[in-house]
């Protein structure tokens, strides 16, 4: 073992791994090799022939490299490294990894841009993920974060259309994630409840300095429930010990120019020079008889919980501190899920996430090609894996034994269910009741306080970074009644922004028809 920082994760990993230094080339088959410069050919000038069974699983192999790219949050970078526990959540969770100080828990953590391509630049203004794998010994558990605390929609049935409008254009896959583009601002101006999101979108926070320099949150309320069943309504925080910071405009379009890597460098880097980023974890915790305190919904993904109501407790510090020895085999092959949880920690009926936990493994089945993309080195929890699932493309586990059913009398290497004593997840039991509907609730109707709260928030430079980009953006949208649209949201938020930004991209402020509230249902809006 070498003397890089090493975990239960890493050593599993390490079984996995080849060092090819000093051996003699192989087919696949074990074969060795003696020469990799030539095809067989009939004669030397040929034509090659078809028996060249090396020559054949050589290509084969090479043409079939390529696997899907993310449908989103494709360009990514990524890093293990460890969670450390400094203060127990004993009270408010039964997580094993939040309850025993000092515990030390391995972590992969990838970093990703949300719209662009696997090859697009770092700079670009867009969200970034923050998606964290903790090896639990009670199982993985994802959070799978971004590092902007709040979304553009309500309704994970949104999604598909969010992304649609943001990624490049479909006939031509113009632009490219850092301009601005009609069918994007189309759907946002249709939107009003994405005009939160907008404004940290339009913020110095899209254009992170560095990943080491930006924060994560979970976005929706999860929860936390402890031994006696007790539960608590949570957000996740990470700050980073750097503090936060950004480039600007300007500087983002030369680095990008320059050096589109700039991120992946910058973390790759760091921890290559034993300069390894850190964060604190943190927790806003509500209790269960606290849910309606609040002048927003706490199931509404477009709203944060102010750190002034309910602060942050700092609880843990995650700390990156090796790089992945095969960025495929690790950063692209991971696969992250928000329904990856460990007891102690449940979903909220946020309408968002209830959607995302559908999204994830279903987009990984052919990312990631069939079912067993669990057994891949890289996703493989600390703990191993006993059940009764079997074959499928590429299964690895070779179970023993005749029984693959549960119940059984004959036993014959079938894993049991643990008794309730033994432990095991046990879903927190919310009373849930009511009819049938597609509506959205009432308590999610207010789509421009908070938007106002963040402005207002903004330093004079800050508003002025964001009204320009603004201005940038909104000027590369070929269509009026867009622009005018935009605009008409602007003014819900700040008037001033809103005159500011029409002057310069040439239309009036007017009056939205559907002020206050989410779109009409019948709307088609031009
Ligand atoms: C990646 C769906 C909202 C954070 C992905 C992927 C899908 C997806 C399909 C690609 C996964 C893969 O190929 O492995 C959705 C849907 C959403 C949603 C349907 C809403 C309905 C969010 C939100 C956050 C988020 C609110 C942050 C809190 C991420 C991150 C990744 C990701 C960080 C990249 C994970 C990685 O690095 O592999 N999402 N997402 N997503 N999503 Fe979401």
């Amino acid at each position: 073992m070498n003397n890089k920082p090493h975990n239960k994760k890493l050593d599993q990993l390490e079984s996995h791994a080849t060092s090819s230094e000093n051996t003699r080339l192989t087919s696949n088959q074990g074969l060795r090799i003696n020469n990799n410069q030539d095809s067989l050919k009939a004669g030397n000038r040929g034509p090659t022939l078809m028996e060249d069974f090396f020559f054949r699983e050589k290509m084969t192999h090479f043409d079939h490299e390529r696997i899907p790219e993310r449908v989103v949050h494709a360009r990514g970078s990524g890093a293990h490294g460890v969670f450390k526990l400094n203060k127990s959540l004993e009270k408010y969770t039964k997580a094993g990894f939040l309850t025993e100080v000092g515990k030390e828990t391995p972590v992969f953590v990838r970093f990703s841009t949300v719209a662009g391509n696997r090859g697009s630049t770092d700079l670009a203004r867009d969200v970034r993920g923050f998606a964290v794998k903790f090896y639990t010994d009670e199982g993985n558990y994802d959070l799978v974060a971004n590092n902007i605390p709040v979304f553009f929609i309500q309704d994970a049935i949104k999604f598909p259309d969010l992304v649609h409008a943001v990624k490049p254009e479909p006939h031509n896959e113009i632009p490219q994630a850092q301009s601005a583009h009609d069918t994007f601002w189309d759907f946002i101006s249709l939107m009003p409840e994405s005009m939160h999101m907008i404004m940290w979108l339009m913020s110095d926070r899209s254009i992170p300095r560095s990943y080491s320099r930006m924060e994560g949150f979970g976005v929706h309320s999860f929860k936390f429930i402890n031994n006696e069943g007790r539960m608590h309504f949570v957000k996740f925080h990470f700050k980073p010990k750097l503090g936060v910071h950004s480039v600007a405009w300007d500087e983002a379009q030369r680095i990008s120019g320059v050096d589109p890597d700039f991120h992946k460098r910058d973390l790759w880097e760091s921890i290559e020079n034993g300069m390894f980023p850190e964060w604190d974890f943190g927790v806003q915790l509500i209790p269960e008889e606290d849910e309606d305190k609040f002048d927003f919904d706490l199931l509404d993904p477009t709203k944060i919980v102010p750190e002034e109501e309910v602060p942050v407790e700092l609880v843990g510090t995650l700390t990156l501190n090796r790089n992945p020895d095969n960025f495929f085999a690790e950063t692209e092959q991971i696969a992250f899920h928000p329904g990856h949880i460990v007891p102690g920690i449940d979903f909220s009926k946020d309408p968002l996430l209830q959607g995302r936990l559908f999204s994830y493994t279903d987009t990984q089945l052919i990312r990631l090609g069939g079912p067993n993309f669990h057994e891949i080195p890289i996703n493989r929890s600390v703990k191993t894996v006993h059940n009764n699932q079997r074959d499928g493309y590429m299964r690895q586990q070779i179970n023993k034994g005749k029984v693959s059913y549960e119940p059984n009398s004959i036993g014959g290497g079938c894993p049991f269910q643990s008794m309730m004593s033994e432990g095991g997840y046990v879903s927190h039991q919310e009373r849930v009741s009511g009819p049938k509907v597609r509506q959205r609730s009432e308590s999610f109707v207010d789509h421009y306080s908070q938007a106002k709260l963040f402005y207002n928030s903004q330093s004079d430079y800050e508003k002025m970074h964001l009204q320009n980009a603004l201005i940038f953006e909104l000027s590369k949208v070929t269509v009026p009644a867009v622009r005018e649209r935009m605009v008409g949201q602007l003014n819900f938020i700040d008037k001033a922004l809103a005159q500011k930004v029409a002057a310069e991209v040439g239309v009036e402020v007017k009056e939205l028809e559907f002020p206050n509230q989410s779109l009409p249902a019948d709307s088609n809006h031009q």
